[in-house]
């Protein structure tokens, strides 16, 4: 079982455990219709967001299905600014035949309205990244995201993942069907970036 080594700081930025006290921060974007625009889920109220932290703060990274969730703020400034999840995925090798783990995962990025535009999102993502096919034996990495959402693809190309897929009108999203863009990187590609 992979531990996830929080802190990961970064030049600008450190992502760690969340706490009770993101709860504010984390609920002022999350109640708003734009965060959750190209999200599956709705805005969500004070009582959803209290539940998802409090899943968060001791979620399990244990085995296909486990999301581990990052909380990230400025070095030199305190304050939750966003987060980002990475998904240990099903389909990976765990250790047989002498082989090494090979993991499959999924990423997810949100950030608070005020840091948009300044690079937070990548910054963080590219650490997850590095951790994930580093000390987490990750293989390959995917991110799914509404296909209009341009910001979070150009997230995407930042980090030299590539478009594999555009499932046309796949599904039935906030009164209009939408498609789905999948990107991926491997492990090989994503160290070839740095
Ligand atoms: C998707 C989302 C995270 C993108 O945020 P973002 O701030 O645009 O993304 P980044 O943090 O990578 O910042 C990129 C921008 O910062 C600029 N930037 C400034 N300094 C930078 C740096 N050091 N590195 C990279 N970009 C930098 C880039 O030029 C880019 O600006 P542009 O949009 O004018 O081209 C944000 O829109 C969001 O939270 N949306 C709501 C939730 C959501 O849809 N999540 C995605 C689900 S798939």
């Amino acid at each position: 079982m992979p531990e996830i080594p929080y802190p990961l700081v970064t030049e600008r930025l450190v992502l760690r455990r969340f706490t009770a006290d993101d709860l504010d921060a984390y609920y002022a974007y999350q109640k708003l219709p734009d965060t959750a625009r190209f999200l599956l889920n709705e805005a969500r109220s004070y009582t959803e967001c209290m539940a998802r932290i409090a899943r968060f703060v001791d979620a399990p990274f244990a085995g296909p299905g486990d999301w581990a969730t990052f909380a990230v703020e400025w070095r030199h400034a305190p304050g939750f600014i966003g987060e980002i999840a990475l998904k240990w995925g099903v389909g990976g090798r765990e250790a047989a035949d002498g082989q090494p783990v090979e993991r499959v995962g999924e990423i997810g990025w949100t950030v608070a309205p005020g840091v948009r535009g300044r690079g937070v999102a990548t910054e963080a993502a590219r650490a997850v990244l590095d951790l994930a096919f580093g000390g987490l034996g990750f293989r390959r990495i995917e991110a799914r995201l509404d296909a209009r959402n341009d910001a979070s693809a150009a997230i995407c190309q930042r980090l030299g993942m590539k478009l594999e897929a555009v499932m046309t009108d796949n599904m039935y999203l906030k009164g209009e069907w939408t498609s789905e863009a999948v990107y991926a990187i491997i492990r090989e590609a994503a160290r070839a970036e740095v």
